[in-house]
């Protein structure tokens, strides 16, 4: 049927010209809009990222104090939107809440969908950007069965978060520029890589026309999967498998290379770095950062090491290409900061909203963009009767 070539899983078609962010695999390079991460994660916020992958620029003091004030403004959820959590299940995966909760938005803000109206398109933008740390929050929240608490806007995006999360225990931290720096550096290095498995599913949800917060919940439910998100949860639940077996980090890693019931070394490999991923490098040094500070030593942390060192020893990873990559560290800080395993993944999501957002924006804009519909190959019967 003049049919063209079969690509699993997109390892060699491009579906979209972009201008966010700038990966070359073999150096380890990573860029947002022309910038290096590791600048942006030493210098700037997250809501300076935020505003730098959406609009396309750094901003300026007062475009910032604007950006900032208008994001501060909309933090507010609806009170059915909050007491729609009353009708989930206590042991609900905080991941499957916030994808709901954020899909249920879309609900509240029907008359402003409007992809192609910019004023429009910037509240919505606004809106998910104000409201998704506050889902994400109330998500922990009614996993532990405590109260929500009201957003405070005098608190930055960070720190509200924080107090969200964490209530009293929060002061704590606030008062820390170490662990609000910490985070604020984590969700940077969060916050795009291109046309992962995730923006390629807001991507490929939007190209539908369909609204952004139907893509971007859509984006949820795929970063929510452990080769892709879910791993910074699933290293931890390895870490602890490791510590609480007694088994030794060789054998384990023996156990990896003989694909034993397909167990994995969670966190190491990655589709498009071959050589070092650089918000790995970035973490663990934010790891070691913040264990000292909050004078914790968590044996966990050294199992990592250990296996890390292990296994860029070995042939069946150097063979492979296959490096540590930003989930193998991210769950141990959170860990140090008290974040429960099941809102790593949530913490991922907050810091690639901007990236998704970009992404739905940018296609929105681009005249060659067209519904994402991708060709098979068709191997079932042919033509046969009843
Ligand atoms: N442990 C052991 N073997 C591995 C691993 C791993 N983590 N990753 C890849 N391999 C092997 C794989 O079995 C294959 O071996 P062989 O050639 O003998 O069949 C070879 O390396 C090539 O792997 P692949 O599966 O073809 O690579 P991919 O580009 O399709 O997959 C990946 C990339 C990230 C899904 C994969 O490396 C993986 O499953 N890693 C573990 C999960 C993980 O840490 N995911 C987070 C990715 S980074 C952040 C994010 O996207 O969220």
């Amino acid at each position: 049927t003049g049919l063209t070539t079969l690509d699993y899983g997109f390892v060699n078609t491009a579906s979209a010209r972009s201008a966010i962010t700038y990966i070359d695999g073999d150096e380890g390079i990573l860029r947002y809009r022309g910038y290096p991460i590791e600048e942006l994660a030493e210098q700037k916020t997250f809501l300076d990222v935020a505003h730098l992958l959406i609009y396309g620029e750094l901003p300026s003091e007062d475009e910032l104090a604007t950006f900032d004030q208008r994001v501060r403004r909309h933090t507010l959820l609806h009170e059915d939107l909050r007491r729609f959590f009353d009708a989930l299940p206590r042991d609900a995966h905080p991941m499957s809440a916030l994808s709901s909760a954020v899909s249920a938005l879309s609900t509240y803000y029907e008359h402003d969908h409007d992809p192609r109206d910019p004023e429009k398109v910037d509240k919505q933008t606004i809106r998910l950007l104000a409201k998704m740390p506050v889902i994400a929050a109330y998500a922990h929240k009614k996993s532990i069965g405590q109260s929500f608490l009201y957003p405070d806007n005098g608190l930055s995006f960070v720190e509200n978060y924080l107090k969200l999360n964490f209530g009293i225990q929060a002061e704590e931290y606030i008062q820390n520029p170490v662990m609000v720096r910490a985070l604020e550096r984590l969700l940077i290095l969060h916050a795009d890589h291109e046309q992962n498995a995730s923006t390629s599913t807001v991507r490929m949800v939007g190209s539908t026309d369909a609204n952004l917060f139907a893509s971007v919940s859509a984006g949820i439910h795929a970063l929510s999967g452990p080769l892709h998100g879910g791993a910074n949860e699933a290293v931890l639940t390895m870490l602890r498998g490791i510590r609480d077996s007694g088994e030794s980090v060789e054998r384990f890693v023996e156990r990896v290379k003989r694909k034993e019931q397909g167990v994995k070394l969670m966190g190491f490999g990655h589709r498009v770095y071959k050589n070092y991923d650089p918000r790995a490098k970035l973490v663990k040094s934010s790891a070691e950062e913040v264990l000292a500070q909050l004078g914790v030593r968590d044996p966990l942390l050294d199992i990592a090491q250990e296996l890390e060192q292990v296994a860029l020893a070995d042939d069946y990873f150097k063979e492979r290409k296959l490096y540590p990559n930003v989930d193998f560290y991210t769950g141990v800080i959170y860990k140090a900061m008290g974040f429960p395993e099941r809102m790593f993944t949530v913490l991922f999501a907050i810091g690639r909203l901007p990236g998704w957002i970009a992404h739905w924006r940018e296609m929105m804009l681009d005249p060659q963009t067209k519904i994402g519909r991708p060709q098979q190959l068709y191997v079932g019967p042919t033509e046969r009767h009843i």
